[in-house]
Formats: structure tokens, sequence, C-alpha cells
């Protein structure tokens, strides 16, 4: 049997403390964890059968995503031939009417294409690589188009949003420039080159053509340009944004390595003083007030979003803001609570709920953020006049799934303490086995802390001890239960549009739509490497107690 260094460092520190409570000792005393065996056992079997069952589901909907990930790219997905998309070019969604998604939008093509390479990574598929050479050549010409946004020289051009399928520029007003474009391009084609140089016998310096004539231009802009004020990634709001800066600042700790490997020196430095810069401002996102990320600075919204979750899947670091973090956790949780009362469809879930089946929060659809009202563009709504309200979105639920399996994957793979601060209380509370929390209901009651710091530890267990072992599968459960909400809205045959209706539950929205199959195939990869943490967590715990 193997185990990798993270496991192995588990062995160094996993004592056999049951829970240690950061607190006077006096109070510690009265914590006892009163787990009955049997009945974890019991429930353990029961979770493990409906997981069977989701795991097969998700597995299937994972085909058709990727299945509809490839139909809506040119030359010849299924659902764009033969209507003049340049090979390479993502499209939004193949629906053309009511609202009008045919078009390659820089921003869910890179993440798109993203998938592409991370597939192409794990298996070697040629058909992903042959795709993603498309991608490269479609998108050095799209760069150099001259377009509202300004032109290829002087790099404004870049920030361009959106793009006509067959490459040329689309003039029509829009909100514009949107500057996470160019970074997410970038962070797709590194990923691509290292996955290159991994599976072929090649060095990154064979690919400095790409590096040259894409990856740097999309670097320069993102370096020169990341302090100014654009479009969020929702295409409404002028100003500086979260999960755009969370996207530069990867595009610019990828761009430094990437430069480095092209014997580019001057480059390499000049990107990793700018992803200090973008590191720093990032703090400016966090509302102590709130005790929340907000999405944009300066603005009258409450800042929740979705888009600050994405930010954390698709940018950041180990170091800034990893989706396990004690503020993406706060975040994370605020927003759900938002959402939770938010849309009809959540509060007859809510409704239905049923204490003694089920003991942790339930799971709902996710929205982008809480003053939402847009209602997808399309006709239904429109004719019944509900077009001034938003719903709830397949992309949105899909990535607070994917934030929840990350922070499950990281705790398995941890030889820390499970640390409960006053900030993640809410979160983590209802994921304490209750045999714990009813039984110390007055001891763990985080409202009547003298501590008012949000960062104070309230509580900590083992890594070894059964609470951590039974909140990561909480926690697994609860995501398992965001992905349960898609498959509830999802059609008989794994088709996901944009959103789906906050009244009745059904689709709604640009059919079809590539960024919700990314979003899902995405967590589906992410809920796997959770699992697998898991088991690897499971063998060297029975290892060592056979020791
Ligand atoms: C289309 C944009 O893509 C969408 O994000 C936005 O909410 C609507 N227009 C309304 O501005
Ligand atoms: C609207 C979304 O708000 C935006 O983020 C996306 O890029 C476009 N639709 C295309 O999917």
């Amino acid at each position: 049997m193997r185990f990798d260094a993270s496991i192995l460092l588990l062995a160094a520190v996993a004592s056999s403390s049951a829970a240690l409570f950061v607190e006077p000792r006096s109070r510690r005393q009265q914590v006892t964890f009163a787990l009955s065996p049997k009945s974890f056992r019991q429930s353990v079997a029961a979770v493990a059968s409906s997981q069977k069952d989701l795991s097969s589901w998700v597995a299937y909907q994972s085909d058709v995503s990727f299945e509809g990930i490839l139909a809506n790219i040119g030359p010849d997905g299924a659902n764009v031939v033969n209507s003049g998309v340049r090979p390479g070019v993502v499209v939004a969604s193949p629906s053309k009417s009511y609202p009008d998604y045919f078009y390659h939008w820089i921003r869910d093509g890179a993440i798109t294409i993203r998938a592409l390479v991370d597939h192409y990574a794990a298996t070697g598929d040629a058909k992903s690589k042959q795709i993603i050479d498309d991608y490269i050549a479609s998108n050095q010409a799209v760069q150099r188009v001259s377009n509202p946004s300004g032109a290829f020289e002087g790099l404004e051009g870049l920030g361009e949003p959106k793009f006509h399928v067959d490459g040329s520029a689309f003039v029509d007003n829009w909100g514009r420039p949107q500057r996470d474009g160019p970074a997410l391009r970038a962070i797709t084609l590194i990923n691509y080159i290292y996955a290159l140089t991994n599976r072929t016998s090649s060095q990154a310096s064979d690919y400095k053509y790409i590096y040259d004539q894409v990856i740097k231009p999309d670097l320069e802009y993102t370096s020169k340009f990341w302090a100014h004020p654009g479009f969020d990634l929702w295409e409404e709001v002028n100003g500086l944004h979260f999960f755009t800066a969370m996207v530069q600042f990867k595009a610019l700790c990828l761009g430094e390595q990437i430069a480095e490997a092209m014997n580019d020196p001057g480059a390499a430095e000049w990107y990793r003083a700018q992803s200090i810069g973008v590191r720093g401002f990032l703090r400016a996102f966090w509302d102590d007030g709130k005790g929340h990320i907000v999405e944009t600075l300066g603005s009258s919204r409450s800042g929740l979003d979705s888009a600050i979750i994405l930010g954390a899947i698709h940018g950041g670091s180990e170091s800034v803001y990893p989706l396990h973090s004690d503020s993406m956790i706060a975040t994370l949780h605020s927003l759900v609570q938002d959402m939770r009362t938010r849309y009809k469809i959540n509060i007859a879930d809510m409704e239905d709920f049923n204490e003694t089946a089920e003991d942790i929060p339930v799971s709902v659809g996710i929205g982008r953020y809480p003053e939402d009202v847009y209602a997808g563009g399309d006709k239904a709504a429109e004719v019944a006049g509900s077009d001034q309200l938003g719903n709830p979105w397949f992309l949105c639920t899909a990535s607070v799934a994917h934030a929840l399996y990350a922070l499950a994957e990281h705790l398995a793979l941890s030889d820390k303490h499970l640390v409960i601060t006053n900030l993640t209380a809410p979160f983590y509370l209802p994921l304490i086995p209750s045999a714990v929390s009813a039984k110390d209901a007055a001891y763990i009651d985080f409202s009547s802390t003298s501590n008012a710091l949000p960062t104070a530890v309230k509580l900590a267990f083992d890594p070894a001890s059964k609470e951590t072992q039974a909140i990561i599968a909480n926690i697994v459960r609860y995501a398992d239960g965001f992905m349960n909400v898609i498959r509830k809205h999802s059609d008989a045959e794994g088709q996901l549009s944009e959103q789906f209706d906050r009244d009745n539950g059904f689709m709604r929205g640009a059919k079809q739509l590539t960024w919700s199959f990314e979003a899902f195939w995405n967590a589906a990869k992410m809920r796997e490497k959770t699992f697998e943490a898991i088991q690897r967590r499971r063998e060297f715990f029975s290892m060592r107690a056979k020791l």
C-alpha cells in the first residue's frame, strides 16, 4: 500500500486525543462525545447506499455534460455544425433567440476549454487536444480583431467580452470591457503547456509560440489593467470585482512560472511584482462588518454572490482565499442561507425537510446573487411578466457543491485539528453529529460567547477523531444534496439550461448552456477526488489502528 506525502504527514501528528476545546478548562470538561457506535454505523450504511445511487447518476450526468460541452464547440459540435462557427470557438449556448447566446464569450470559452485541458491531462484524449489546438488558433486571431474595447496594439482590445462565432467583432452596446477573460485564457493555456510536457517528452520551451502569441499578450493585459475598473462576470456592474481579481492573481502567479520556463526573466519579475499587488488588493474584499467577502467594492448590494465561490474555484491560491478558508466558508454559508428563503422551490424543500430522517441542512438551488432580476431572457418569462425575477442557476448550484467537496477533501488530507472559529461556527454547527450538539447545546452557544473576535477558535477536533470523520462525511452529504438539486431540475436526457424556475423548478433561460455542463463536470471531478482522499484517509487510520 502506498501513501502520498500528505497522508504520511498525518502520521506524525495524529494522536488519540478526542476533542480539544480551546476554552477555559472548567468548561472543557463539560463536553463529552456520546456517539453510539451502533447508530453511527447504521447511518453510515444508509448514507452509503444513497451515495451509490447518486454516484451512478453523477457518472451519467458527467458523461452527458462532457458531450454537451463538445456539442457546442465549432466547427462540428452537434449543436453548432454548419453554422459558421470557427474551429475551436466555444458557443455559450445553441439558443439563437430568447435569449441569443450564439456567441463566443472569452470567459465561457476559457473556462470550458480548461475542462478539456484537465481531461487531456488525465487521459491524453486526442479529440480534446485537437479542440484545444483549434481554440488556440482561433483565439490568437480573435485577440487581434479590433473591437469596441480597443485594438490589439495597446492591448485594450483584449478586454472585449464577446465575439461573433466566426471570430468577428460584436459592436452593439454591451458591458465592456470585462477584464477576467484574458486572465482565464492565460490560466487555461499555461495549464495546457504543463499537460503537454507531462504527457509527451517535450519541454515548456517547445511551446514558446503559444506563450509569445497568445499567453503573453493576455498576461501583459492582466498585469497592466488589473487596477482599472471593468464590468463583472455577470456583465452588469462597472467596478472592481473579487472574481476578476482572483483569476487575475492566479494568472499572474502562473505567468511568473511560465515566463521563467520560457526564459523571459524580465516578464517573470514583472508578473511577480503585479501578483503581489493583486494579492494585497484582494484583502479589500473582506468585509469585517458583514462577516463575508463582497464581490464588488463600494456596491450598494449585499455583496454576497456565487461569483465569490467561482473566484476561488478558478482563481486564488492555497494561501489566497482557497475554498477551505474561513472567509470562503463564512461567505458560502451566508449565500446559501440567503438562497434558502429567496425562491419558492427552496422554501418548499425547506418545509419538506424531515428533521428525523435528515440531520444536516437542506441543500437548495443557488442563484447568482440575492438582488438578481435577470430571468434568462427567455420568451416564457417575458410572456408571464416574470422577466424581472432572477432564478437559481445550475452553474451556481454546482459551484457550491464543488466548494463543499473541496473543503471535505482538504479536511480529509489534513494533519491539523479541524478548527471551528466564531466565523465558521454557523456553518459547522449543524454538521457536527447530533449526539454532540444536542447534549452540549448550552456549551456550544456561540452567540453568548464573550470573545467577539470572529477568528477566535471555539472548537477544535483532532484529525483522527470520530467527530472529524463524521463532519467530513456530513459535508460530503451536504455537497451531494446540491448535486441532487441539479438532478431534480435537469431533464431526463441530462440537458442543463442556464437557470431553473424559482417557482416551479423547470429549466429556464439559455438551453444547453456550455458553462452549466462545465460546472457540473468540474464538480463531479472534485467529488471523485474527495472520495479518493477519504478512502486514503480511511486506509491510513485503519492501518494505524492495527499497529
Ligand atoms: C445579459 C447578460 O449576459 C446577463 O448577465 C445580464 O444579467 C443581462 N444581460 C441583463 O443585463
Ligand atoms: C450571462 C452570464 O451572466 C455571463 O457570465 C456569461 O458569460 C454569459 N451569460 C454567457 O454564458
